[in-house]
């Protein structure tokens, strides 16, 4: 099939590359001339395991190509998927310029029969809005359908949750757009959901708020396990044996970031009560991920007392592993944090150092830059993990508390078995988990009759 994809950030770029893939003719748009000159030359504008190989694949065979031109990239499609950006407006609520100036743009230029796709996350009765602005920027008299096909790939594994996904949900009017959709997911054995577009648009929120709702819950039994002694690891292990509830996403940890999540939820909120609907149990989960840095930095005053000219190493930018996005990351958090109470801080991320610097640039004796998780320890008084990157897992310990200049971890995202962490002669604090510290050394026995 002809397929268009307007946009090319991580929905779109991914969505081009994986649908070249399945054998369809794609042609990606973007009005940023750069990114096109990368992505025409098999350079992906993102970093995504996997992408690279169906990218250049795609330009090879010559199934995959992108432009500027939107009339052109459109003349051919049958389909049109639309994944421009969705950011937030200062209140929480959507800011859907980005769709509507695409629904305008493709409107003037339609001349034949296609089905317009809304596969960014966009608020119950976008497609509404999108639909009366297509007709109008048309003249109504091309025939055109819209659907809603939201995506549900994570960042950092987003080719495989694109080529194996849970489900796949499409929201349709027409026979005619459910058909062409149906035919474009042909190859897919997954559970598949064709319903109205107002359904399928709430699905995406809704499921967003849940995962996120999980994450803040788990945060909580992180702290009450805090308070009890208690390890959270192994109250969520007894929970997600319950198939009702099941282990993922409840995982504590200093929260919740990137360009989702966050977003999503406050306008999510922001529809329901638009809709009369009072959704306070997501501004309880909102306000509750707000308050895990606070916690993250309680740590550190634990372990170190004043953190006034105290060196710290942090390990982890960005908002997960296997990505290079900041966006909404603890770390943007954390770190000003740390500077603002005068420590120095010497930051590493395998991939998302560039882009942090662009936002907390280095200054000579403040913030620095290290090479490796190895440079970021050296000398420093404490390392802080803020984002689970299996490199971090596979640390050379022993190697690390030779570094320190004091053996203290503080660690967001529970790397390390606590018990083993004190063994091998580390303080190590995590979250929700009994704090580790180094075993003593034996008492002298006391003297006879000593209370
Ligand atoms: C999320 C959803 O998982 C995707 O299904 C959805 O398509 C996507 O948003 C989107 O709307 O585009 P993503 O933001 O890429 O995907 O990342 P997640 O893996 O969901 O993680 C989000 C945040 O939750 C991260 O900061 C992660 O560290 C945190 N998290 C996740 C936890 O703190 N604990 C967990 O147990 C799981």
């Amino acid at each position: 099939m002809n397929i268009c994809v307007v946009g090319t950030g991580y929905v779109g770029l991914v969505t081009a590359a994986c649908l070249a893939h399945l054998g369809h003719r794609v042609v990606g748009v973007d009005s940023e001339p750069l990114k096109v000159e990368m992505l025409c030359r098999g350079e992906p504008t993102i970093y995504e395991p996997g992408l690279t190989p169906l990218l250049q694949d795609g330009l090879r065979s010559g199934r995959l190509s992108f432009g500027q031109d939107l009339a052109a990239a459109m003349a051919e499609a049958d389909v049109i998927f639309l994944c421009v950006g969705t950011p937030p407006r200062h209140d929480g609520s959507t800011d859907l310029s980005q769709m509507e100036e695409a629904a305008r743009q493709i409107g003037e230029r339609l001349r034949r029969y296609k089905v317009v796709v809304e596969k960014s996350t966009v608020p119950v009765y976008t497609a509404d809005r999108m639909k009366r602005t297509l007709a109008m920027y048309s003249g109504g008299a091309v025939d055109f359908d819209i659907a809603s096909n939201p995506e549900f790939l994570r960042e950092g594994a987003a080719v495989d949750d694109f080529l194996n996904p849970d489900r796949i949900v499409v929201g349709v009017e027409t026979t005619r757009a459910r058909d062409l959709l149906l035919q474009i997911y042909e190859p897919f054995r997954c559970p598949l959901l064709v319903t109205d577009v107002k359904t399928a648009e709430l699905v995406k929120h809704a499921s967003n708020a849940f995962l996120a709702m999980k994450i803040s819950f788990i945060n909580m039994i992180a702290d009450l396990c805090e308070a009890t002694g208690t390890d959270v690891q192994q109250v969520a292990d007894g929970m997600g044996y319950d198939r009702r509830i099941g282990r993922a996403f409840l995982n504590a940890g200093v929260g919740y970031g990137g360009s989702c999540f966050p977003k999503d939820l406050s306008a999510f909120i922001h529809i329901a009560e638009e809709h009369g609907a009072d959704f306070s149990l997501l501004r309880e989960v909102r306000r509750i991920n707000e308050t895990r840095v606070d916690r993250l930095v309680r740590k550190l005053h634990q372990a170190l007392w004043v953190l006034k000219g105290k060196r710290l190493g942090v390990l982890g930018l960005s908002f997960k592993p296997n990505t290079d996005d900041i966006r909404e990351a603890p770390s943007l958090t954390v770190i000003p944090r740390l500077r603002q109470e005068g420590a120095v801080v010497r930051l590493y991320d395998p991939h998302a150092a560039v882009q942090m610097a662009s936002v907390i640039p280095p200054e000579p004796g403040k913030v620095e830059y290290a090479r490796s998780p190895y440079e970021a320890a050296e000398d420093a008084h404490a390392l802080v993990i803020l984002t689970e990157w299996e490199e971090f897992r596979a640390l050379d310990l022993e190697k690390v508390r030779g570094l320190l200049q004091t053996p203290i971890i503080v660690d967001g995202r529970n790397l390390f078995d606590p018990a083993a962490m004190a063994e091998a002669g580390f303080e190590y604090f995590s979250i929700g988990r009994p704090d580790a510290l180094r075993p003593r050394q034996p008492q002298a026995a006391r003297p006879r009759g000593a209370p």
